[in-house]
């Protein structure tokens, strides 16, 4: 984790206000649920990761221990306690996508992108591709998040046409 990473200028007030809208949303004794909606909000602010004294804030905000909301970063996968390229595609790898045909699109996704290793980064440096556990939507498997987008029943084919939308850069989550 980046310890000396400086925050974005608005960070403190735009999060402060996410914060207030949320609070009638959660009961006075489950205020700390508001972790993840704050949390992404707090990635997608930072540029697409989470350095430390991004989660020290939201654990402030909260009144949380800071270990707590590191428990809570690096438990999910979607997000991220380093910088990441500008694109990030994540193919479910739990049972039924396997079944489904899982572990060859993730072995295409890599072949595709020049990943030499389990996960990482593509060869041109802009995409992150990772493996995921059950994203909670079964039915569509095989399943494929791109920039957290869903995509499901895949084929091969229609992996290199989201690839292909990265190169482009014109995907609907970019
Ligand atoms: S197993 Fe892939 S979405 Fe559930």
């Amino acid at each position: 984790m980046s310890e000396n990473q400086q925050l974005p200028e608005s960070f403190a007030t735009e999060l402060e206000s996410l914060y207030r809208r949320l609070q009638p949303k959660y009961p006075s004794v489950g205020q700390n649920s508001a972790v993840l909606p704050l949390l992404h909000h707090a990635q997608q602010l930072c540029g697409g990761w989470l350095p430390k004294a991004a989660m020290d804030h939201v654990a402030r905000l909260l009144d949380m221990a800071p270990i707590r909301v590191y428990e809570v970063v690096t438990f999910h996968t979607m997000f991220h306690t380093k910088p990441m390229p500008k694109h990030c595609v994540g193919v479910c790898t739990s049972l039924p996508c396997w079944l489904r045909g899982a572990d060859k699109l993730m072995a295409h996704c890599r072949a595709r992108l020049g990943v030499r290793h389990e996960e990482g980064i593509s060869a041109d440096d802009n995409v992150y591709l990772m493996e995921q556990e059950c994203l909670g939507a079964c039915v569509d498997a095989p399943l494929v998040t791109v920039d957290g987008v869903y995509h499901g029943r895949l084929d091969e084919e229609a992996v290199d046409k989201l690839l292909r939308s990265l190169r482009e850069d014109n995907h609907v989550g970019s």
